[in-house]
């Protein structure tokens, strides 16, 4: 019988979070802290929320890792604002390659970031960051935008 693979536990677990968790809040800090205790490679884990301020600007909000200098970042800035300008997923395989990163630790090697859609906007995303490089490969992708997807449904919900 062929064995599951991490990453397919961490999405039933995720399953079964999303069931439980009782607001968008509540699931966000629920799905940092088991990205962050389950993956072993992921070693910042966290959601930046999109104010619509003018400028507009991404706030930080849960997360599991050191604290980050970085806790708001106007659209046009790093790439979380990429993420969230153009809406789609950013993988950085060697973030001192990408003129575009901010750094958060020393020990950081790659990156990815997935928005968060609500009723078809980006409502905010999720930012991970790993000490090693090209940490994020195609089933990566998958999990953190499976993530992703759970708390945009999330936020709907919640904003009828
Ligand atoms: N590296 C991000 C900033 C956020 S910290 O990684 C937590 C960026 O380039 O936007």
């Amino acid at each position: 019988m062929p064995v599951a693979s991490k990453h397919d536990e961490v999405k039933k677990e995720l399953e079964q979070v999303a069931q439980t968790a009782s607001s968008a809040k509540e699931l966000m800090e629920n799905i940092v802290h088991l990205l962050h205790d389950r993956m072993l490679k992921y070693n910042w884990v966290g959601f930046y929320m999109l104010e619509k301020s003018q400028p507009p600007v991404l706030a930080l909000g849960p997360f599991q890792g050191a604290m980050t200098p970085h806790t708001r970042i106007p659209l046009n800035e790093g790439i979380c604002g990429a993420a969230a300008s153009t809406g789609k997923t950013i993988v950085v395989d060697d973030v001192r390659s990408d003129p575009r990163y901010l750094a958060c630790s020393l020990e950081t090697k790659s990156e990815i970031v997935v928005p968060v859609f609500a009723r078809n906007e980006v409502a905010g995303e999720l930012d991970i960051d790993s000490h090693f490089p090209a940490a994020f490969g195609q089933e990566d992708r998958d999990l953190v935008e499976y993530c992703a997807s759970l708390v945009g449904k999330r936020l709907e919900q919640s904003s009828k």
